[in-house]
């Protein structure tokens, strides 16, 4: 798809409402600085009509959809059902985010795992990788991810755990997810994960609007940041921009696009 000069922001959430009102300039930015292809994360089944009415216009856009272990209480029975449907839509490329988060409800860790499980099943069914949230959680994570195999894996994103355990989702076939904490200045696991991570598991992100990468931390994120936290991730291995780029394209497409052309 022509995208292996661009960067891809593989999680950003383009139709959460603090993004929503400007997406437009927001899109054009991103192209301006260079941020070519993005994986729209929606937490909502309106967030994932809205994502699919921009990526009508624009195929480069993909879109995942899943209930967010955080917002559970909102969903009712119904509204389960119609995330089900639209999930085997053909225009939904993985399913997410999904998982864990004992850091904001850890009370409700019995119907988070729930949940989580229910998800990872759609996305067998549905023969489709996820994208994996966990926050405080890296251990149960680890343990559902085992007992419930998803064939086609995916992105443990914002990955913000040791090292040693990167490696043990690596083991597993899953991709990990780095964004702005790499670039603050007080990070030290994330930047061990950048340092030492193969570069054929990795993915990196905005997870916009939260996160900014420095110097722009504090302030609203946009997909425009993402080349901030590859160039972290260049300068901290000592790599060409064009490489990175070229293996993220490389990694994004065998998981999310395993048709198309390399
Ligand atoms: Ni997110």
């Amino acid at each position: 798809m022509g995208t292996a000069l661009g960067w891809i922001d593989s999680h950003c959430h383009l139709t959460c409402r603090q993004l929503l009102p400007d997406v437009e300039q927001v899109r054009q930015r991103a192209l301006d600085a260079g941020v070519a292809r993005m994986m729209i994360v929606c937490c909502s089944v309106p967030e994932a009509e809205a994502a699919l009415r921009l990526k009508q216009e624009d195929p480069r856009l993909d879109v995942a959809l899943g209930f967010h272990p955080s917002d559970l209480a909102d969903f009712s029975e119904e509204d389960w059902n119609k995330c089900e449907a639209l999930v085997y839509n053909e225009n939904i490329s993985a399913v997410g985010e999904i998982g864990l988060d004992y850091y904001w409800d850890k009370q409700n860790s019995a119907r988070q795992k729930e949940a989580f499980v229910r998800q990872l099943n759609w996305a067998v069914k549905a023969d489709k990788p996820i994208i994996v949230h966990s926050r405080d959680a890296i251990a149960d994570t680890l343990a559902i991810l085992k007992e419930h195999p998803v064939p086609r894996r995916g992105i443990i994103h914002c990955f913000s755990s040791s090292w040693e355990m990167a490696m043990e989702f690596i083991r597993l076939g899953y991709t990990i997810g780095l964004g702005g904490p790499v670039t603050f200045k007080n990070a030290k696991t994330p930047v061990e994960v950048a340092e030492q991570i193969p570069l054929t598991h990795l993915q990196i992100e905005t997870d916009c609007p939260y996160l900014t990468p420095h110097p722009y931390r504090g302030k609203r994120n946009e997909p425009m940041y993402l080349p901030l936290t590859a160039q972290k991730i260049c300068e901290l291995r000592g790599i060409d921009e064009l490489v990175l780029k070229q293996q993220l394209w490389e990694n994004y497409r065998r998981l999310f696009h395993p048709q198309e052309e390399a």
